[in-house]
Protein backbone atom coordinates (compact mmCIF):
# COMPACT_ATOMS: atom_id res chain seq x y z
CA UNK A 1 0.00 0.00 0.00
CA UNK A 2 1.32 3.55 -1.26
CA UNK A 3 0.45 6.80 0.88
CA UNK A 4 1.03 7.82 4.14
CA UNK A 5 -1.84 9.96 5.75
CA UNK A 6 -5.40 9.23 7.83
CA UNK A 7 -6.65 7.15 4.67
CA UNK A 8 -4.62 5.00 4.42
CA UNK A 9 -4.04 4.32 8.09
CA UNK A 10 -7.50 3.25 7.68
CA UNK A 11 -6.88 0.89 4.43
CA UNK A 12 -3.95 -0.07 6.25
CA UNK A 13 -5.82 -1.21 9.53
CA UNK A 14 -8.37 -2.99 7.53
CA UNK A 15 -5.99 -4.72 4.73
CA UNK A 16 -4.21 -6.14 7.59
CA UNK A 17 -7.66 -7.75 8.61
CA UNK A 18 -7.97 -9.35 4.98
CA UNK A 19 -8.38 -13.22 4.84
CA UNK A 20 -4.51 -12.73 2.71
CA UNK A 21 -2.93 -10.96 5.60
CA UNK A 22 -4.81 -12.22 8.42
CA UNK A 23 -4.88 -16.03 6.89
CA UNK A 24 -3.11 -16.91 4.14
CA UNK A 25 0.92 -15.67 5.07
CA UNK A 26 0.57 -12.17 2.77
CA UNK A 27 2.40 -9.44 4.04
CA UNK A 28 1.53 -6.21 4.31
CA UNK A 29 4.46 -3.48 3.33
CA UNK A 30 3.47 0.37 3.13
CA UNK A 31 5.15 2.99 1.89
CA UNK A 32 6.45 5.16 3.44
CA UNK A 33 3.35 4.59 5.91
CA UNK A 34 3.13 6.18 9.18
CA UNK A 35 3.63 5.67 12.91
CA UNK A 36 -0.21 4.41 13.12
CA UNK A 37 0.24 2.18 9.72
CA UNK A 38 3.55 0.57 11.57
CA UNK A 39 1.03 -1.61 13.75
CA UNK A 40 -0.15 -3.04 10.75
CA UNK A 41 2.09 -3.03 8.03
CA UNK A 42 5.85 -3.42 8.09
CA UNK A 43 7.28 0.20 6.89
CA UNK A 44 9.15 0.40 3.57
CA UNK A 45 11.26 3.37 2.49
CA UNK A 46 11.47 3.89 -1.96
CA UNK A 47 10.50 6.94 -3.88
CA UNK A 48 7.20 6.83 -4.60
CA UNK A 49 7.97 9.22 -7.71
CA UNK A 50 10.32 6.87 -9.60
CA UNK A 51 8.12 3.88 -11.13
CA UNK A 52 11.10 1.81 -11.65
CA UNK A 53 11.69 1.90 -8.39
CA UNK A 54 8.60 1.05 -7.13
CA UNK A 55 8.26 -2.07 -9.95
CA UNK A 56 12.06 -2.84 -8.35
CA UNK A 57 10.51 -3.27 -4.99
CA UNK A 58 7.66 -5.30 -5.72
CA UNK A 59 9.66 -8.02 -7.89
CA UNK A 60 12.54 -8.24 -5.07
CA UNK A 61 10.00 -8.79 -2.53
CA UNK A 62 7.57 -10.81 -4.36
CA UNK A 63 4.55 -7.78 -4.09
CA UNK A 64 1.68 -9.35 -6.22
CA UNK A 65 -0.69 -6.84 -5.52
CA UNK A 66 -0.17 -2.72 -4.94
CA UNK A 67 -3.04 -0.55 -3.55
CA UNK A 68 -2.71 3.21 -4.16
CA UNK A 69 -3.93 5.47 -1.63
CA UNK A 70 -3.10 8.94 -3.26
CA UNK A 71 -4.34 10.85 -6.70
CA UNK A 72 -0.84 12.04 -7.50
CA UNK A 73 1.20 8.58 -8.68
CA UNK A 74 -2.32 7.62 -10.16
CA UNK A 75 -2.23 11.03 -12.42
CA UNK A 76 1.58 10.17 -12.87
CA UNK A 77 1.30 6.36 -14.28
CA UNK A 78 2.38 4.05 -11.46
CA UNK A 79 -0.68 1.90 -12.07
CA UNK A 80 0.74 1.35 -15.98
CA UNK A 81 4.18 0.72 -14.63
CA UNK A 82 3.36 -1.75 -12.37
CA UNK A 83 0.64 -3.60 -14.75
CA UNK A 84 3.57 -4.00 -17.83
CA UNK A 85 4.89 -5.77 -14.85
CA UNK A 86 1.83 -8.36 -14.29
CA UNK A 87 1.50 -6.71 -11.04
CA UNK A 88 -2.84 -5.99 -9.92
CA UNK A 89 -3.24 -2.84 -8.88
CA UNK A 90 -6.05 -1.55 -7.14
CA UNK A 91 -6.17 2.27 -8.84
CA UNK A 92 -7.08 3.23 -12.25
CA UNK A 93 -4.74 4.31 -15.06
CA UNK A 94 -2.76 7.07 -16.53
CA UNK A 95 -5.35 7.74 -19.01
CA UNK A 96 -8.15 6.60 -16.57
CA UNK A 97 -7.13 8.93 -13.46
CA UNK A 98 -7.89 12.55 -16.14
CA UNK A 99 -10.88 11.71 -14.42
CA UNK A 100 -9.32 13.57 -11.51
CA UNK A 101 -6.51 14.97 -13.13
CA UNK A 102 -8.28 17.47 -15.49
CA UNK A 103 -11.14 19.20 -15.24
CA UNK A 104 -11.72 19.59 -18.86
CA UNK A 105 -11.33 15.74 -19.91
CA UNK A 106 -14.33 14.87 -17.12
CA UNK A 107 -16.44 18.15 -18.33
CA UNK A 108 -16.14 17.51 -21.91
CA UNK A 109 -16.89 13.61 -20.87
CA UNK A 110 -19.81 14.18 -18.88
CA UNK A 111 -20.92 16.68 -22.12
CA UNK A 112 -20.90 13.52 -24.25
CA UNK A 113 -22.47 10.96 -22.27
CA UNK A 114 -25.19 13.04 -20.77
CA UNK A 115 -23.87 13.13 -17.23
CA UNK A 116 -25.72 15.75 -14.84
CA UNK A 117 -22.76 18.63 -13.96
CA UNK A 118 -22.78 22.09 -14.16
CA UNK A 119 -22.59 23.75 -17.74
CA UNK A 120 -19.18 25.11 -18.32
CA UNK A 121 -16.51 26.78 -21.05
CA UNK A 122 -13.15 25.71 -21.28
CA UNK A 123 -10.68 28.27 -22.32
CA UNK A 124 -6.78 28.45 -22.47
CA UNK A 125 -6.85 32.49 -23.60
CA UNK A 126 -7.15 35.04 -20.71
CA UNK A 127 -9.73 37.26 -23.73
CA UNK A 128 -11.22 34.00 -23.86
CA UNK A 129 -11.88 33.68 -20.30
CA UNK A 130 -12.89 37.27 -19.62
CA UNK A 131 -15.79 37.22 -22.57
CA UNK A 132 -16.83 33.56 -21.37
CA UNK A 133 -17.94 35.37 -17.86
CA UNK A 134 -20.73 36.98 -19.93
CA UNK A 135 -22.03 33.71 -20.30
CA UNK A 136 -22.40 33.17 -16.91
CA UNK A 137 -24.33 34.85 -13.64
CA UNK A 138 -22.57 35.58 -10.28
CA UNK A 139 -21.07 33.68 -8.40
CA UNK A 140 -18.57 32.58 -11.13
CA UNK A 141 -16.78 29.08 -10.24
CA UNK A 142 -13.04 29.47 -11.95
CA UNK A 143 -11.33 25.97 -12.09
CA UNK A 144 -7.67 25.33 -13.39
CA UNK A 145 -6.95 22.56 -15.13
CA UNK A 146 -4.91 19.94 -13.91
CA UNK A 147 -4.23 18.35 -9.90
CA UNK A 148 -3.94 21.89 -7.67
CA UNK A 149 -4.53 20.08 -4.31
CA UNK A 150 -7.84 21.82 -3.94
CA UNK A 151 -6.49 24.99 -4.43
CA UNK A 152 -7.44 25.57 -8.02
CA UNK A 153 -11.11 26.64 -7.68
CA UNK A 154 -12.24 30.18 -7.14
CA UNK A 155 -16.15 30.98 -6.41
CA UNK A 156 -16.17 34.43 -7.37
CA UNK A 157 -19.14 37.10 -6.19
CA UNK A 158 -18.48 39.66 -8.53
CA UNK A 159 -17.67 40.04 -12.15
CA UNK A 160 -14.48 42.21 -11.04
CA UNK A 161 -13.36 39.50 -8.43
CA UNK A 162 -13.77 36.78 -11.34
CA UNK A 163 -11.50 38.46 -13.83
CA UNK A 164 -9.07 39.31 -11.08
CA UNK A 165 -8.86 35.45 -10.26
CA UNK A 166 -8.97 34.74 -14.10
CA UNK A 167 -5.54 36.96 -14.21
CA UNK A 168 -4.34 35.63 -11.59
CA UNK A 169 -4.84 31.99 -12.58
CA UNK A 170 -3.33 32.28 -16.17
CA UNK A 171 -0.68 35.06 -15.06
CA UNK A 172 0.80 31.94 -13.30
CA UNK A 173 0.14 31.31 -9.60
CA UNK A 174 -1.90 28.17 -10.72
CA UNK A 175 0.48 28.12 -13.62
CA UNK A 176 3.34 25.16 -14.59
CA UNK A 177 5.71 26.23 -11.68
CA UNK A 178 3.26 26.43 -8.95
CA UNK A 179 1.40 23.53 -8.73
CA UNK A 180 1.72 21.77 -11.84
CA UNK A 181 -1.46 22.55 -13.15
CA UNK A 182 -1.63 23.70 -17.24
CA UNK A 183 -2.49 27.28 -18.03
CA UNK A 184 -6.31 25.69 -19.10
CA UNK A 185 -9.29 27.43 -17.24
CA UNK A 186 -13.13 25.94 -16.92
CA UNK A 187 -15.64 28.50 -15.99
CA UNK A 188 -19.05 26.44 -14.57
CA UNK A 189 -22.09 27.52 -13.81
CA UNK A 190 -22.70 27.62 -10.12
CA UNK A 191 -24.38 24.76 -8.45
CA UNK A 192 -26.79 25.28 -5.29
CA UNK A 193 -27.24 22.97 -2.95
CA UNK A 194 -25.56 20.36 -0.57
CA UNK A 195 -22.60 18.34 -0.99
CA UNK A 196 -21.95 15.06 -0.83
CA UNK A 197 -19.31 12.62 -1.22
CA UNK A 198 -20.61 9.34 -2.84
CA UNK A 199 -17.78 6.00 -3.79
CA UNK A 200 -17.96 3.22 -6.35
CA UNK A 201 -15.62 0.51 -7.07
CA UNK A 202 -15.14 -0.98 -10.17
CA UNK A 203 -13.65 -3.20 -12.35
CA UNK A 204 -13.99 -1.01 -15.34
CA UNK A 205 -16.95 -3.51 -16.22
CA UNK A 206 -19.09 -4.12 -13.01
CA UNK A 207 -19.92 -1.39 -10.37
CA UNK A 208 -20.04 -2.03 -6.75
CA UNK A 209 -21.41 0.95 -4.38
CA UNK A 210 -19.13 1.38 -1.54
CA UNK A 211 -20.82 4.35 0.78
CA UNK A 212 -21.13 7.61 1.03
CA UNK A 213 -20.26 10.40 3.21
CA UNK A 214 -20.30 14.32 4.12
CA UNK A 215 -17.13 15.81 4.58
CA UNK A 216 -16.65 19.37 6.21
CA UNK A 217 -14.14 21.67 3.93
CA UNK A 218 -14.14 24.64 5.58
CA UNK A 219 -11.93 25.14 8.78
CA UNK A 220 -14.06 26.83 10.94
CA UNK A 221 -17.38 25.72 12.90
CA UNK A 222 -20.32 26.37 10.59
CA UNK A 223 -18.59 26.61 7.58
CA UNK A 224 -16.75 29.24 7.66
CA UNK A 225 -13.23 30.33 6.84
CA UNK A 226 -10.75 28.63 4.28
CA UNK A 227 -11.01 25.31 2.38
CA UNK A 228 -9.52 22.89 3.87
CA UNK A 229 -8.74 18.91 2.72
CA UNK A 230 -11.81 17.98 5.18
CA UNK A 231 -11.92 18.46 8.59
CA UNK A 232 -14.43 15.68 9.58
CA UNK A 233 -16.84 13.08 7.97
CA UNK A 234 -19.45 10.56 8.91
CA UNK A 235 -21.25 8.03 7.37
CA UNK A 236 -23.78 6.91 6.26
CA UNK A 237 -25.24 10.39 5.09
CA UNK A 238 -28.99 10.46 5.23
CA UNK A 239 -29.02 13.25 2.89
CA UNK A 240 -27.73 10.10 0.32
CA UNK A 241 -31.40 8.62 0.19
CA UNK A 242 -31.89 5.45 -1.94
CA UNK A 243 -33.19 7.51 -4.55
CA UNK A 244 -29.95 9.99 -4.56
CA UNK A 245 -27.86 6.97 -4.39
CA UNK A 246 -29.70 5.16 -7.46
CA UNK A 247 -29.81 8.00 -9.55
CA UNK A 248 -25.93 8.36 -8.92
CA UNK A 249 -25.29 5.31 -9.92
CA UNK A 250 -27.55 5.22 -13.14
CA UNK A 251 -27.03 8.40 -13.98
CA UNK A 252 -23.28 9.75 -13.36
CA UNK A 253 -21.00 6.81 -12.10
CA UNK A 254 -22.43 4.18 -14.32
CA UNK A 255 -22.51 6.69 -17.60
CA UNK A 256 -18.49 7.56 -16.79
CA UNK A 257 -17.66 3.82 -16.39
CA UNK A 258 -19.12 2.91 -19.40
CA UNK A 259 -17.39 5.42 -21.73
CA UNK A 260 -14.36 4.75 -19.80
CA UNK A 261 -14.33 1.23 -21.19
CA UNK A 262 -15.54 2.16 -24.65
CA UNK A 263 -12.92 4.84 -24.82
CA UNK A 264 -10.73 1.79 -24.44
CA UNK A 265 -9.39 3.16 -20.74
CA UNK A 266 -11.08 1.10 -18.38
CA UNK A 267 -11.08 2.49 -14.94
CA UNK A 268 -10.49 0.31 -12.50
CA UNK A 269 -10.36 1.54 -8.62
CA UNK A 270 -12.41 3.60 -6.61
CA UNK A 271 -14.62 6.07 -7.98
CA UNK A 272 -15.42 9.02 -5.71
CA UNK A 273 -18.01 10.88 -7.13
CA UNK A 274 -18.18 14.91 -5.57
CA UNK A 275 -21.92 15.70 -5.66
CA UNK A 276 -24.08 18.34 -5.38
CA UNK A 277 -27.78 17.61 -4.08
CA UNK A 278 -29.31 20.06 -6.18
CA UNK A 279 -33.55 20.91 -6.77
CA UNK A 280 -32.95 18.47 -10.08
CA UNK A 281 -31.34 15.90 -8.34
CA UNK A 282 -27.68 14.92 -7.78
CA UNK A 283 -24.80 16.60 -10.05
CA UNK A 284 -21.52 15.65 -10.49
CA UNK A 285 -18.93 18.34 -8.81
CA UNK A 286 -15.70 16.51 -9.59
CA UNK A 287 -14.35 12.89 -9.58
CA UNK A 288 -11.73 11.80 -7.44
CA UNK A 289 -9.37 8.67 -8.54
CA UNK A 290 -9.12 7.47 -4.72
CA UNK A 291 -10.78 7.46 -1.35
CA UNK A 292 -11.46 10.35 0.25
CA UNK A 293 -9.69 11.94 3.18
CA UNK A 294 -11.11 11.68 6.14
CA UNK A 295 -14.52 9.87 4.20
CA UNK A 296 -12.47 6.70 3.92
CA UNK A 297 -12.16 6.60 7.51
CA UNK A 298 -15.68 6.61 8.22
CA UNK A 299 -16.24 3.90 5.73
CA UNK A 300 -13.68 1.52 6.99
CA UNK A 301 -15.14 1.57 10.66
CA UNK A 302 -18.36 0.84 8.88
CA UNK A 303 -17.04 -1.68 6.45
CA UNK A 304 -18.04 -5.63 7.87
CA UNK A 305 -16.59 -7.65 4.59
CA UNK A 306 -12.99 -8.19 4.00
CA UNK A 307 -11.67 -4.90 1.98
CA UNK A 308 -8.73 -6.83 0.46
CA UNK A 309 -10.75 -9.16 -1.48
CA UNK A 310 -12.74 -6.31 -3.01
CA UNK A 311 -9.84 -4.12 -3.41
CA UNK A 312 -7.83 -7.10 -5.14
CA UNK A 313 -11.30 -8.19 -7.50
CA UNK A 314 -11.49 -4.20 -9.04
CA UNK A 315 -7.44 -5.25 -9.96
CA UNK A 316 -8.17 -9.00 -11.04
CA UNK A 317 -11.15 -7.85 -13.41
CA UNK A 318 -13.51 -10.47 -11.13
CA UNK A 319 -15.82 -8.48 -8.75
CA UNK A 320 -18.98 -9.98 -10.62
CA UNK A 321 -18.36 -12.66 -8.78
CA UNK A 322 -18.27 -10.77 -5.05
CA UNK A 323 -21.52 -10.65 -3.22
CA UNK A 324 -22.45 -7.19 -2.44
CA UNK A 325 -20.46 -5.82 0.37
CA UNK A 326 -21.42 -5.31 3.76
CA UNK A 327 -21.73 -1.95 5.53
CA UNK A 328 -22.74 -1.46 9.39
CA UNK A 329 -25.96 0.21 9.46
CA UNK A 330 -24.92 2.30 12.17
CA UNK A 331 -22.47 6.03 11.80
CA UNK A 332 -18.85 6.63 12.18
CA UNK A 333 -18.33 10.06 12.56
CA UNK A 334 -14.49 11.32 12.11
CA UNK A 335 -12.78 14.84 14.00
CA UNK A 336 -10.04 15.67 12.27
CA UNK A 337 -7.22 17.39 14.79
CA UNK A 338 -5.02 19.55 12.87
CA UNK A 339 -1.91 21.68 13.87
CA UNK A 340 -2.49 25.16 14.73
CA UNK A 341 -2.47 27.15 11.37
CA UNK A 342 -3.73 25.10 9.22
CA UNK A 343 -4.40 24.90 6.50
CA UNK A 344 -2.14 27.79 5.65
CA UNK A 345 1.00 27.35 7.71
CA UNK A 346 0.41 24.99 10.43
CA UNK A 347 2.62 24.44 12.91
CA UNK A 348 4.70 20.88 12.96
CA UNK A 349 6.29 19.73 15.96
CA UNK A 350 3.51 19.82 18.38
CA UNK A 351 3.47 16.90 21.19
CA UNK A 352 0.45 14.68 21.11
CA UNK A 353 -0.37 12.30 24.13
CA UNK A 354 -3.38 10.41 25.33
CA UNK A 355 -4.01 8.50 22.51
CA UNK A 356 -4.37 4.85 24.17
CA UNK A 357 -6.64 7.06 26.43
CA UNK A 358 -9.15 7.64 23.53
CA UNK A 359 -8.91 4.09 22.06
CA UNK A 360 -10.06 3.16 25.54
CA UNK A 361 -13.44 4.96 25.04
CA UNK A 362 -13.96 2.88 22.10
CA UNK A 363 -13.33 5.59 19.17
CA UNK A 364 -10.38 4.55 16.80
CA UNK A 365 -7.69 7.05 16.10
CA UNK A 366 -6.03 7.17 12.87
CA UNK A 367 -2.85 8.84 12.16
CA UNK A 368 -2.83 11.72 9.59
CA UNK A 369 0.15 13.67 10.02
CA UNK A 370 2.41 12.30 12.84
CA UNK A 371 5.76 11.34 13.54
CA UNK A 372 8.06 9.84 16.23
CA UNK A 373 10.60 12.10 17.33
CA UNK A 374 12.62 11.06 20.24
CA UNK A 375 10.29 8.86 22.08
CA UNK A 376 7.75 11.34 21.04
CA UNK A 377 4.24 11.50 19.22
CA UNK A 378 5.00 14.91 17.36
CA UNK A 379 2.64 16.68 14.66
CA UNK A 380 4.10 16.32 11.39
CA UNK A 381 1.42 17.74 9.09
CA UNK A 382 -1.50 20.32 8.93
CA UNK A 383 -3.93 17.50 9.48
CA UNK A 384 -2.97 15.62 12.61
CA UNK A 385 -4.98 12.95 13.69
CA UNK A 386 -8.60 11.37 12.54
CA UNK A 387 -10.74 10.36 15.89
CA UNK A 388 -13.24 8.18 14.68
CA UNK A 389 -16.31 6.72 16.44
CA UNK A 390 -19.17 4.48 15.77
CA UNK A 391 -22.83 5.25 17.46
CA UNK A 392 -26.49 4.23 16.44
CA UNK A 393 -26.81 7.92 14.31
CA UNK A 394 -25.15 10.98 14.07
CA UNK A 395 -25.07 12.42 17.36
CA UNK A 396 -24.30 9.28 19.27
CA UNK A 397 -21.32 9.19 17.23
CA UNK A 398 -20.58 12.75 17.46
CA UNK A 399 -20.70 12.71 21.07
CA UNK A 400 -18.27 9.32 21.42
CA UNK A 401 -16.02 10.97 19.03
CA UNK A 402 -15.54 13.95 21.10
CA UNK A 403 -15.35 12.30 23.99
CA UNK A 404 -12.40 10.42 23.07
CA UNK A 405 -11.00 13.53 21.46
CA UNK A 406 -11.14 15.69 25.09
CA UNK A 407 -8.66 12.37 26.10
CA UNK A 408 -6.26 13.89 23.65
CA UNK A 409 -3.53 16.05 24.92
CA UNK A 410 -2.59 18.06 21.97
CA UNK A 411 -2.06 21.77 22.83
CA UNK A 412 -0.85 23.06 19.46
CA UNK A 413 -3.85 21.23 17.67
CA UNK A 414 -7.16 22.55 17.27
CA UNK A 415 -10.41 20.71 15.41
CA UNK A 416 -13.97 22.13 14.63
CA UNK A 417 -16.55 20.66 17.23
CA UNK A 418 -19.26 20.34 15.28
CA UNK A 419 -19.08 17.88 13.04
CA UNK A 420 -22.08 16.42 12.06
CA UNK A 421 -24.35 19.46 12.48
CA UNK A 422 -25.80 19.64 9.29
CA UNK A 423 -27.37 16.04 10.12
CA UNK A 424 -27.77 17.33 13.77
CA UNK A 425 -29.89 20.38 12.15
CA UNK A 426 -31.88 18.32 10.12
CA UNK A 427 -33.25 16.52 12.81
CA UNK A 428 -34.28 19.06 15.64
CA UNK A 429 -35.84 20.68 12.76
P1 LIG B 1 -13.66 20.90 -6.81
O1 LIG B 1 -12.18 20.97 -6.61
O2 LIG B 1 -14.09 20.85 -8.24
O3 LIG B 1 -14.33 19.88 -5.94
O4 LIG B 1 -14.23 22.25 -6.17
C1 LIG B 1 -13.99 22.59 -4.83
C2 LIG B 1 -15.25 23.07 -4.17
O5 LIG B 1 -15.77 24.19 -4.85
C3 LIG B 1 -16.37 22.05 -4.20
O6 LIG B 1 -16.27 21.15 -3.16
C4 LIG B 1 -17.59 22.93 -4.09
O7 LIG B 1 -17.79 23.33 -2.75
C5 LIG B 1 -17.20 24.14 -4.87
N1 LIG B 1 -17.67 24.03 -6.25
C6 LIG B 1 -16.99 23.53 -7.29
N2 LIG B 1 -17.71 23.59 -8.42
C7 LIG B 1 -18.87 24.17 -8.11
C8 LIG B 1 -20.05 24.54 -8.85
N3 LIG B 1 -20.13 24.37 -10.17
N4 LIG B 1 -21.07 25.11 -8.17
C9 LIG B 1 -20.99 25.34 -6.84
N5 LIG B 1 -19.90 25.02 -6.10
C10 LIG B 1 -18.86 24.46 -6.71
N1 LIG C 1 -12.16 15.10 1.78
C1 LIG C 1 -12.10 15.56 0.45
C2 LIG C 1 -11.15 14.83 -0.40
O1 LIG C 1 -10.62 13.80 -0.05
O2 LIG C 1 -10.92 15.29 -1.52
Amino acid sequence: MLGSGGREHALAWKLAQSRFIAEEGGTLYACPGNPGIDEYAELVEFDVGDHAAVGDFCAANGVDFVVVGPEQPLVDGLADTLREQGIAVFGPSKAAAQLEGSKGFTKDLCDRAGIPTAGYVRTTSLDDANAALDRFAPPYVLKADGLAAGKGVVIADSRGEAEAALAEMFGGAFGPESLGAGAEVVIEEFMEGEEASYFAITDGATIVPFGGAQDHKRVGDGDTGPNTGGMGAYSPAPILSAQVRGEAIQRIIGPTVRAMADAGTPYVGVLYAGLMLTSEGPKLVEYNCRFGDPECQVLMMRLESDLGEYLYACATNSLSSLPPPKFSDDTALTVVMAANGYPATPAKGGVIKGIEIAEATGAKVFHAGTARRGGKLVANSGRVLDVTAMGRGVAEAQRRAYAAVDAIEFPSGFCRRDIGWRELARRNA
